[in-house]
């Protein structure tokens, strides 16, 4: 498998709660690197375009809110199989159904405030990275 990106964010529940130096070092303990990072402050619209592809389910309006409430710090992951990797250090979406040592089932908190997001395939991860990052800022 080649080396590949992947967009990941550490989201309100867990930077609310001092997480983000853990949960970096269980990625970085997985082997991937943080090529780029940054702490920002989203609005809902700025979210709503980010998980446009969930706007017709219930939580969506939710989400918005969520991910709006607290900072988060946005990433570019790289590595061998990266999306699958980090996919797998994350754990099941639900915090009841991942994997005990995921992030999510040792720091989640529930399905929507759930610490973490990660691409699901090579073509959203290229959409998402540049969402939130000018080539500039990978620094790999
Ligand atoms: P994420 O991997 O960021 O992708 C979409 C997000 O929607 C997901 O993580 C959850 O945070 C959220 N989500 C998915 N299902 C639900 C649900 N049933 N209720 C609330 N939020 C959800």
């Amino acid at each position: 498998m080649a080396v590949q990106r992947t967009f990941s964010i550490i989201k309100p529940d867990a930077t609310k709660r001092n997480l983000t130096g853990a949960i970096n070092a269980r990625i970085e303990a997985a082997g991937l690197r943080i090529v780029a990072q940054k702490r920002i402050h989203l609005t809902p619209a700025q979210v709503g375009v980010f998980y446009e592809v969930h706007k017709e389910r219930p939580f969506y309006g939710e989400l918005c809110e969520f991910m709006a409430s607290e900072p988060v710090v946005v990433q570019v992951l790289e590595g061998e199989d990266a999306i699958a990797k980090y996919r797998g250090v994350m754990g099941a979406t639900d915090p009841a159904e991942a994997d005990a040592g995921t992030i999510r089932a040792e720091f989640a908190e529930s399905k929507g405030e759930n610490s973490v997001h990660g691409s699901d395939a090579p073509e959203t991860a290229a959409v998402e990275i540049a969402y939130f990052f000018s080539g500039l800022e990978l620094v790999g």
